[in-house]
């Protein structure tokens, strides 16, 4: 059996795309440095569009033009879909629940299908459109406080992440967490950020899974505990409107996610026959983790491209100021709710969340 394991493992290292090499335990590793992407860029040139990378004993392949991405995504697809599970995201409880972890198949079919059809359904984003202009005014408004301090630096990114966190609040329990008058909006948003930022920390138990009960950074503990409070808190939400005492239960109530969750009901196939409390609070928690940090990245990484490119971005700021605040689209047609506000000089500050 070990032979026929041995000849099997050697049989699929074979088949990987070539790639540059790498030394002993670490693997390419230290090949990498600091900005990633502009090593895979640089190792590409020489090693070609779809090259392997070990990452201690992580393969990882690495591909770097668009014509062989379209050929992987469109005519390799299920054979592909297979994701690794970090470390961080090992519960407990198993991934019960998780679409995020869930490899391809009927579980993760059920779960996403859901998501299409409840929560990224245009009629639903046209429903929030007043929320969303609420959000967005909200985070001008704090950008233009945070201007007024003395040191006249400011993180936007925290200001993005906080709208992204009170939308997607919105979408899922029908309240602004971050409202200065909810101390567990305030707590759940502190443990989401946590784990954010423990999930997204490089772990070495990922690379060398021989470290990984030991799990010597911590990571999969510390993300765990933060998980574990974030779950009893939004368990309060979920077990208030199952009494049908939260906010807002009137009758005229929006439908929000949590009544889609609530009022599931499978086949006991493809999916459960109704989500437990434990899965709905992964559901729920899932749905911040990947709608914040990526909004929150994307805008600032929009934001730091236009720092870099001052013609780019005078052409943007002088079609801006063209356009006067009454004939704005408010409709989102062309993706504009900003009311007029005095404009910000934008200063480059390390990033923290
Ligand atoms: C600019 C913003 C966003 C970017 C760049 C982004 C990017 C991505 C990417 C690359 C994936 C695929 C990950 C994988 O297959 O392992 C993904 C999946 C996902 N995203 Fe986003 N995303 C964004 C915004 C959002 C928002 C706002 C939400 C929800 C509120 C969201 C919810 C999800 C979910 C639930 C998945 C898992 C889908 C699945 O497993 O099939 N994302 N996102």
């Amino acid at each position: 059996m070990i032979t026929e394991g041995r000849h099997r493992r050697s049989e699929e290292l074979r088949q990987l795309p070539p790639g540059p090499k790498g030394w002993p335990v670490v693997g390419n590793i230290f090949q990498l440095g600091w900005a990633p992407h502009e090593s895979f860029a640089r190792l590409a040139r020489k090693h070609g569009p779809i090259m392997t990378l070990w990452l201690g004993s992580m393969s990882t392949v690495v591909v770097s033009s668009s014509d062989v991405a379209r050929e992987m995504f469109k005519n390799h697809d299920v054979v592909l879909a297979g994701r690794k599970i970090y470390e961080a995201m090992k519960g407990d409880y198993g991934n019960e629940g998780s679409l995020i972890t869930a490899q391809h198949g009927p579980h993760w079919r059920m779960l996403r299908r859901l998501c299409t059809t409840e929560f990224f359904v245009t009629s639903r984003l046209n429903a929030m459109q007043g929320v969303r202009s609420r959000c967005i005014d909200q985070m001008v408004k704090f950008v233009a406080d945070a201007g007024k301090s003395d040191t006249g630096a400011i993180d936007v990114g925290r200001f993005f992440f906080l709208m992204a966190f009170n939308l997607i609040g919105n979408l899922i329990f029908s309240k602004d967490l971050l409202d200065p008058k909810s101390e567990r909006g305030a707590n759940f948003f502190y443990h989401a950020g946590k784990v954010m930022e423990l999930a997204g920390k490089p772990n070495v138990a990922d690379f060398l899974p021989i470290l990984r009960w030991f799990d010597p950074q911590g990571i999969r503990r510390k993300t765990q505990f933060h998980i574990e409070r974030a779950f009893e808190i939004a368990g309060g939400f979920i077990r208030e409107r199952m009494e049908g005492m939260g906010d807002g239960c009137g009758k005229e109530k929006r439908r929000d996610y949590l009544d889609v969750l609530l009022d599931y009901r499978g086949d006991g196939v493809e999916g459960p026959l109704r989500f437990s409390s434990r899965t709905i609070n992964v559901i729920v928690f899932e749905m911040f983790t990947a709608g914040t940090d990526t909004t929150t990245s994307t805008l600032e990484w929009a934001m730091a491209e236009l720092l870099h490119n001052p013609k780019t971005l005078k052409k943007l700021q002088a079609e801006l100021r063209r356009v006067k605040p009454e004939d704005m689209d408010m409709s989102e047609r062309i993706g504009i709710t900003l009311r007029k506000a005095v404009p910000l000089k934008a200063i480059p500050v390390p990033y923290k969340v």
